[in-house]
C-alpha cells in the first residue's frame, strides 16, 4: 500500500498548516445552530456563521478532518465510493485568498505533495444558471488553465453539480469546482471536450477544491450577496485514500477491510454488496449512537433505525449470526481509533454495544416473521397491483414488524416489485393521527409521538413532577409538558428561579428511583376511584369515565394516557439540561436521559 488513511490525513494538514492555516477540531456530528440538517454534512457546516460574517473565525484561514454524516446516499451505499459516514478533510479562506490561490493550492497538494500526475485530473467549473440569475464561474477556467489543465480536462457544469451549498435551508453558498481522478479506460469511456463526463464510474471526485462563497441562500430558496468572498473546500478521506492507491473501491481501505474480511469469515454465504452495507452502516450507527441519539422512529432517530435494521437484515442474508453484529460494533470502534479517525468517545465501547444490541434483539426477534410475511404476501397474485404491493400491507410490515419503509422497497426490488411512497406516507400519517386521538381522549402528557426514548421521557416526566413536588412542595404542579425524540420540556407554576442545589437535589431524586429499578404500574379505574387514590390529574374528565393511571412504588401516582417505560432502570441518567422562566410564575425545565 502507498498511503495509509493516517498518512493522507497528515499530508493533507499539514499542507495546509504549512500555508498559514489552523487546524480547528472535529466538531460533534449534530448540528449546533443548523434546525435544516439533521447531521453534520460538511466541514463547513459547523462553522456556517463565520461565512456570513455574524461570528469571528478562530483565524482567516484554517483546516481540518470532520466526521460527516451523509443520509442522502443511504440506498447507494455498496457501490465503488459512497458512504454513509466519511472523514472530510477541508480547507477555509474566510474573506482572505479566493480563486486563484485555492486552485494553486489545489494542484500543488495533488500533483506535488500526492504526486498525481496532472493529466490524470479533471476539474469541473460552473456553468451559470440564468433563471436564478447566477453568472458563470469563468475565471476557474482560466486558474484551472494557468496551472496546467488542457481544455479537455474541463468540464463545465450547472447548478445541480457545480453550485454547492449546505441544504435547503439559509446557508452560504457559491459556485464550485471539483477534481476528479481519473481511474482509467477499464471503468468507462474517456471525456472528450464538451461530451458526456462519467462522474459515476470513471472519474471520482476527489476533492471539491473551492467552493467559491460568495451568496447566502435564503429560507425561501433566494440568493443574497455575502459581505465577504471566502473559500471552502472539502475532500472524502477514503475516497483520496482509495485513488491514491488505485484501490477499486472504499471498502479496500484499511477504515473498512479488515471488518469487511471478518464479517466474511463468518458468513455461510457473503456477498460484497451485503458486506459493504454492513460495514458501512454500523461505522455510521457507532457515530450516530457516540453522539447520544438512540433508535426511533423519528427524525435522527430514524436514519440510526434503519441503518441497524438494514445490517441486521445482511448479517441475516449472508448467513451469520445475529450476534456477529455487536462484534463488528467493537471492531469498528477499535478500528476507528487505530485509523486515526475516531471522534472524541462520549460513550463508552461497551455502552455503544450495549445499544446496538438492544435494538438487535428487538429487531431480529421480529425479523424472521416479518421475512415469512413479506414472501407471503409477494407470493399472491391480488397483493400486487400494477406492479405494486398494496401500500397497507407495505404498513403493516412497518407497524407490526417494524421494517422500515426502505427495507421494503428494497425487498420489493430484489423481487422487482414496486412500493408507492406517497400511500405509504399517508398511511403513515393517517396512523399518527388515529393514535394522538388516543391518548387525547384520556390524558395528554405532551408526546406527539410515541417510540422508546419519548416513552422513557414521558416516563422521567412523572418522577420529575415528583421530584419537583418532594424539593420545593407539594403546591407545585404541571402547567404543561412536551416531548420529544431529543428532550422532555416541562412547565410548572414556582414563583422564583431554582437553585443549583434544588436542581440537583431534583435529579438525584429521579435518579436515585432510576437506579431502585421500580416497575411502573398501569391499572384502569373510574376517574373517581383514581382522585380518591390520590392520583395526580390535569384535566378532569366526565363522571364515570374510566382512566388509566400509572404508579412508580411509593413515588408517583399519575392519571395518564401513556405509554411508560416497563421498569424505571431502563431509563439511564437523568439530567436537567435548563431551567428557565416560561410566563409569569411558571419555570420551564428541559431535561434529557443519556
Ligand atoms: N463544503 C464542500 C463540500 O462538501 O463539497
Amino acid at each position: 500500500m502507498k498511503y495509509t488513511v493516517k498518512e493522507v490525513k497528515r499530508i493533507f494538514l499539514d499542507y495546509f498548516k504549512n500555508h498559514e492555516h489552523k487546524q480547528i477540531k472535529n466538531s460533534s456530528i449534530i448540528p449546533e445552530n443548523v434546525d435544516s440538517l439533521l447531521f453534520i454534512n460538511a466541514g463547513m457546516a459547523p462553522i456556517k456563521n463565520v461565512f456570513t460574517g455574524q461570528q469571528i473565525p478562530e483565524s482567516k484561514r484554517m483546516c481540518n478532518m470532520q466526521i460527516c454524516i451523509r443520509t442522502n446516499d443511504i440506498d447507494s451505499i455498496g457501490d465503488r465510493h459512497h458512504l454513509s459516514s466519511f472523514c472530510m478533510l477541508g480547507s477555509w479562506s474566510v474573506g482572505d485568498y479566493f480563486k486563484e490561490d485555492a486552485i494553486r493550492f489545489a494542484t500543488d497538494l495533488l500533483t506535488n505533495h500526492f504526486n498525481i500526475p496532472i493529466e490524470k485530473l479533471y476539474a469541473t467549473a460552473f456553468s451559470g444558471d440564468e433563471k436564478r440569475g447566477i453568472p458563470a464561474d469563468t475565471d476557474s477556467e482560466i486558474y484551472w488553465k494557468k496551472v496546467g489543465f488542457k481544455d479537455n480536462q474541463i468540464v463545465k457544469c450547472g447548478f445541480e453539480d457545480n453550485f454547492w451549498r449546505m441544504g435547503d435551508g439559509e446557508s452560504p453558498c457559491g459556485p464550485c469546482t471539483e477534481v476528479f481522478y481519473d481511474t482509467g479506460a477499464e471503468h468507462g469511456k474517456s471525456y472528450e471536450e464538451s461530451g458526456y463526463f462519467d462522474d459515476k464510474k470513471r472519474y471520482i471526485e476527489i476533492w471539491n477544491a473551492g467552493v467559491f462563497m460568495q451568496y447566502l441562500q435564503k429560507e425561501d430558496g433566494t440568493y443574497t450577496n455575502l459581505p465577504f468572498n471566502s473559500v471552502d473546500t472539502g475532500s472524502g478521506l477514503e475516497r483520496l485514500v482509495m485513488t491514491l492507491n488505485g484501490f477499486d473501491s472504499v471498502y479496500e481501505t484499511e477504515v473498512y477491510k479488515p471488518i469487511l474480511e471478518f464479517v466474511a469469515q463468518n458468513a455461510k454465504t457473503p456477498n460484497t454488496q451485503s458486506l459493504r452495507i454492513i460495514a458501512d452502516h454500523i461505522k455510521t450507527s457507532v457515530l450516530i449512537l457516540n453522539a447520544g441519539i438512540e433508535p426511533s422512529n423519528a427524525k435522527r432517530g430514524y436514519v440510526l433505525r434503519r441503518l441497524l435494521r438494514r445490517a441486521i437484515r445482511h448479517i441475516r442474508t449472508i448467513g451469520a449470526e445475529p450476534s456477529l453484529i455487536l462484534e463488528v460494533a467493537k471492531r469498528t470502534i477499535d478500528n476507528l481509533i487505530e485509523c486515526d479517525i475516531a471522534p472524541d468517545w462520549n460513550f463508552s465501547k461497551e455502552e455503544i454495544v450495549a445499544k446496538i444490541m438492544q435494538e438487535n434483539d428487538k429487531f431480529s426477534k421480529l425479523l424472521g416473521n416479518g421475512l415469512k410475511e413479506f414472501n407471503n404476501f409477494i407470493s399472491r397474485e391480488e397483493n400486487i397491483e400494477s406492479g405494486e404491493l398494496k401500500p397497507e400491507l407495505v404498513f403493516k410490515l412497518y407497524d407490526t414488524f417494524g421494517f422500515p419503509f426502505e427495507m421494503t422497497r428494497e425487498l420489493a426490488e430484489e423481487n422487482n416489485i414496486k412500493v408507492n411512497e406517497e400511500e405509504f406516507n399517508k398511511l403513515f400519517e393517517k396512523h399518527k393521527e388515529v393514535s394522538k386521538g388516543d391518548i387525547g381522549k384520556v390524558f395528554k402528557c405532551g408526546l406527539a409521538e410515541t417510540n422508546e426514548i419519548t416513552t422513557k421521557l414521558h416516563t422521567a416526566t412523572h418522577l420529575l413532577q415528583a421530584g419537583l413536588k418532594k424539593v420545593l412542595g407539594d403546591h407545585v404542579s404541571q402547567k404543561g409538558s412536551n416531548i420529544t425524540d431529543e428532550r422532555l420540556r416541562f412547565d410548572f407554576n414556582f414563583e422564583r428561579k431554582m437553585t443549583p442545589e434544588e436542581i440537583k437535589a431534583v435529579e438525584d431524586f429521579v435518579n436515585d428511583v432510576i437506579s431502585k429499578n421500580v416497575q411502573v404500574v398501569k391499572e384502569e379505574m373510574s376517574y373517581e376511584d383514581a382522585q380518591k387514590s390520590g392520583a395526580l390529574g390535569l384535566f378532569a374528565n366526565k363522571y364515570g369515565d374510566v382512566v388509566s393511571v400509572y404508579t412508580i412504588g411509593e413515588y408517583s401516582k399519575e392519571i395518564c394516557g401513556g405509554p411508560h417505560a416497563e421498569n424505571t432502570g431502563d431509563l439511564g441518567k437523568f439530567k436537567i439540561a435548563k431551567e428557565e422562566s416560561s410566563s409569569a410564575g411558571v419555570r420551564r425545565i428541559k431535561g434529557i436521559l443519556n
